[in-house]
């Protein structure tokens, strides 16, 4: 190699540097990630062409159709309609959205008595053609629960819960709504978090150390809105009416003894298939700032939550990818010897833990409390408690000993002397 090849392989690496530093190469947009919404979608559709009709009507009405008992008639005489007719992806969540909801309300109408074992065609075939359009499982998803359902009561108002609405409802009235609209309250204080993990991975790559710190201490502070979003949960959701009226509905048919061999998609598969439940373990927020951070739990903790990650939109869950195989945030920190950083580090951890603390103190009220008022008869007029659900998640793990196992390895993170 003589010198002048030097000179222009480094002239190369100058540009490519240069070309790094011009554009940074994470963003958000890449993954249809919105900086103002985050994982949230945009302004969701709310209708859909007349020809869809038959399932907004019933998708619209399901809380009075379940409880009267005749939303399984209504179903059976459905049309069978084609997907065709969706012009693009906001019809599309549109549609799964509808049909997800109208699918739960379909299997769990009367609870754990007398569960359906086939889903008829004229709901399982469009459902399974939309899903595999969008890429998601035929089942009510979080993403489906809150991340597009949603709407502002005045559209130049405030996403804030008194401006806010659910599109299609299930049985369990305002807490329903509570519940809904409190999860999309949390993912709305996740976007600056969001943005400052783009932000964190940029710097990283760019080894600018103070605009690193910056984004951490963005990352921390949304990260505690989370918290503080999440509390107000008891303001909106009665625990009796989760326990004995909505988590069914969000139940699913995988590791549920209710309903153990599956669901027959009529039309689709003549096995029946196994899903499990929507959870806000699908929530993107939480497995990115995992990654990011470099949290790694345990074996079946990790099997669980990348289970979870087969739910989310592939987007979101290419941005999760994404973030894994970005430069480690804490080797970077661990280098750099910078105490700043590692204080600035060290709080976004606790700050995740945190949030991981208070999400299992709510668990305890309303699956515990719940359970204690069920046994003792204090439910009042509302339908007899799940039993398959006494014990287990709506998607089916051994809930606490998995959620403080994912709060003790995320603790386990803090950089301290030894390290
Ligand atoms: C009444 C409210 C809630 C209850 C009863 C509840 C219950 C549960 C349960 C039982 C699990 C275990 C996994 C499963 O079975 O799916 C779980 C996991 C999880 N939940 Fe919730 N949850 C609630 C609200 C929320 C909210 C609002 C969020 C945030 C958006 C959230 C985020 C998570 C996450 C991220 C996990 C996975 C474990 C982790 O990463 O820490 N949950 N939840």
């Amino acid at each position: 190699m003589d010198t002048s090849d030097v000179t222009s392989m480094v002239g190369d690496m100058e540009a490519q540097n240069m070309k790094l530093k011009k554009s940074p190469p994470f963003s958000l947009e890449r993954f249809h990630i919105s900086e103002d919404y985050g994982f949230l979608l945009p302004d969701p559709l709310e209708e859909l062409s007349n020809y869809y009709k038959p399932w907004m009507e019933i998708a619209s009405n399901l809380p009075l159709m379940i409880e009267s008992h005749q939303l399984r008639i209504r179903v059976d005489v459905m049309p069978l309609l084609s997907c065709h007719l969706l012009k693009d992806r906001k019809e599309q969540y549109l549609a799964h959205l509808l049909l997800s909801f109208i699918t739960m309300g379909y299997v769990w109408q009367e609870g754990e008595n007398n569960i359906p074992k086939v889903l008829p065609r004229n709901l399982a075939l469009p459902l399974v053609e939309v899903s595999r359009s969008l890429g998601l499982p035929p089942i009510l998803v979080h993403s489906d629960l809150v991340l597009t359902n949603w709407k502002k009561k005045d559209p130049d108002g405030p996403l804030e819960i008194r401006n806010l609405d659910t599109i299609v409802s299930l049985p369990g009235g305002e807490s329903l709504k509570g519940f809904v609209l409190v999860t999309l309250l949390v993912e709305k204080a996740a976007v600056p978090g969001i943005k400052a993990l783009a932000q964190a991975i940029n710097s990283v790559l760019q080894s600018s150390d103070d605009d690193l710190l910056q984004a951490l201490k963005k990352l921390k502070t949304s990260i505690a809105e989370m918290t503080k979003a999440l509390r107000q949960m008891h303001d909106y959701v009665d625990p009796a009416i989760f326990y004995a009226a909505i988590r069914i509905f969000l139940s699913g048919w995988k590791d549920n003894p209710a309903i153990a061999e599956g669901l027959i998609y009529e039309g689709v598969s003549e096995e029946p298939l196994k899903y499990s439940g929507g959870s806000a373990a699908q929530s993107t927020s939480f497995h990115a700032f995992d990654e990011l951070l470099g949290v790694c739990h345990s074996k079946e903790s990790t099997t669980f939550l990348h289970g979870m990650q087969e739910y989310m939109p592939p987007s979101h869950r290419a941005f999760i990818e994404e973030v894994r195989s970005a430069p480690s945030l804490r080797e970077y920190i661990l280098s750099s010897g910078s105490c700043l950083l590692r204080e600035a580090y060290n709080q976004c951890v606790a700050a995740l833990a945190e949030l991981r603390s208070y999400h299992i103190s709510i668990v305890a009220t309303y699956i515990l409390t719940g359970a204690a008022k069920a046994k003792d008869g204090g439910l009042g007029h509302l339908p007899e408690p799940p039993q398959a659900l006494a014990e287990v998640g709506t998607g089916g793990t051994t809930v606490f000993r998995f959620l403080k196992s994912v709060r003790d390895t995320t603790l386990a993170r803090i950089i301290d002397q030894s390290d």
